[in-house]
């Protein structure tokens, strides 16, 4: 049978590299458009090898129409979008705030319009916990009102996410689009052939835990213990990339048969909330490596606590996490020591 397929921006990178082979196993075609402006090209060896396959990748950027409309033309019939293609670090964006706007809204309006002109119906987009700002109440759950930005970066998943609003309460709108709001995706496929591959120093804690416990960093700096939490530290809802690659599969099949609203949002985490110490102790227990660490300054902007409830994906897309926060940063260090070894 001829397999559903789907156009998957950003499918290069890190959580999109998963979505592809989430998504060609469960019956789906990707087809993945990235410019490779966050990823390498050795990506699509590891989705090779875990698939058996070779994925059909064009090289293009989002911005781009005409390349985008040339992709659209050559594939024919595809049926929806996963739009995982941004720029995504919060530092970086306070730097450089213009290209963070360029990138991440005109590829989605780029892309939204070419769609339009296809007649592809179905779009899934990546947003993020940072839409809830520092909340008041917790979990969150998708009714929590949403806070004003602290970052361009969470600025542009904002006005992202009311842009497709607006284009779904259109009278004329065909577009049925999903808003995942990711919470802290960790960990690598279970091959250790696909992974994170942060450029620089890493911004993210679990990156930066495998690579001091890989002797690359000297020690983790824990940044501050003294908020209003149980052990002092931050707390998050770290969720395993293999699970929330899945939530794409399950989200993009809803799209395909129609069901609910024009517009829908789901959080997209585990239920559950860690402390920065708790992800360092689980660490070294899973690995039994020991790691260096030391407690700083708290970082400035940083969210003290925040977790989802996840209720409405349990409920409405019958999608829950099923990997242990052992097994996920397993699973991390795993893949740095494929790196390594590489
Ligand atoms: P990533 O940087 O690994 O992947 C993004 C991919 O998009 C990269 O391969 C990059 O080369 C590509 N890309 C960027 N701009 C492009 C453009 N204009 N045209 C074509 N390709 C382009 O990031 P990720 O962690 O996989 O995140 C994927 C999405 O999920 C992003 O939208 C991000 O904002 C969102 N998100 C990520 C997290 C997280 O913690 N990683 C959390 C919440 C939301
Ligand atoms: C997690 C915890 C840090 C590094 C960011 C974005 C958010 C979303 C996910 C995209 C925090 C602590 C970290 C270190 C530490 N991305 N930490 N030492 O801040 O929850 O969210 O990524 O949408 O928008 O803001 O993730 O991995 O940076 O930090 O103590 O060296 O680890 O303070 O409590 P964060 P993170």
């Amino acid at each position: 049978m001829e397999r559903t397929k789907i156009l998957v921006t950003g499918g290069a990178g890190y959580i999109g590299s998963h979505a592809v082979v989430e998504l060609y196993e469960a019956g789906f075609q990707p087809v993945i458009v990235d410019n490779f402006s966050n990823s390498q090209g050795s990506v699509l060896a590891g989705i090779e090898h875990i698939l058996g396959v070779r994925v059909p990748v064009h090289n293009v950027d989002c911005n781009d129409e005409e390349a985008l409309r040339a992709v659209f033309a050559e594939e024919g019939d595809l049926r929806g979008v996963i739009h995982f293609a941004a720029f995504k670090a919060v530092g970086e964006s306070v730097a450089k705030p213009l290209e963070y706007y360029r990138n991440n809204l005109i590829s989605l309006l780029t892309l939204t319009s070419v769609m339009r002109e296809f007649g592809v119906e179905a779009l899934v987009f990546s947003s993020s916990c940072t839409v809830y700002g520092v909340p008041d109440a917790l979990p969150v759950t998708e009714q929590t009102p949403t806070k004003k930005a602290n970052s361009p970066y969470g600025a542009t998943k904002q006005m992202c996410e009311d842009i497709l609003t607006d284009i779904a309460a259109a009278p004329d709108n065909k577009l049925r689009t999903i808003l995942l709001r990711y919470f802290n995706p960790i960990g690598a496929h279970s091959s250790a052939r696909i992974g994170e591959l942060p450029l620089g120093v890493p911004q993210n804690l679990v990156p930066f835990i495998t690579q001091t416990a890989a002797g690359i960093r000297e020690k983790l700096t824990i940044f501050g213990d003294t908020y209003d939490t149980p052990d002092g530290t931050n707390i998050r809802d770290y969720l395993h990339v293999v699970d929330l690659a899945k939530a794409h599969v399950v989200a993009v099949q809803r799209l395909i048969d129609e069901k609910g609203e024009a517009i829908e949002t789901f959080n997209v985490g585990t239920g559950r909330g860690n402390s920065v110490l708790e992800v360092v102790h689980t660490f070294e227990r899973a690995t039994g490596v020991k790691l260096n660490y030391t407690i700083g300054q708290a970082r400035v902007g940083d969210v003290p606590a925040i977790y989802a409830d996840v209720t409405k994906a349990t409920e409405v897309l019958g999608f829950q996490t099923t990997s242990t926060l052992d097994e996920a940063l397993a699973s991390a260090w795993k893949w740095q020591q494929s790196l390594q070894n590489s």
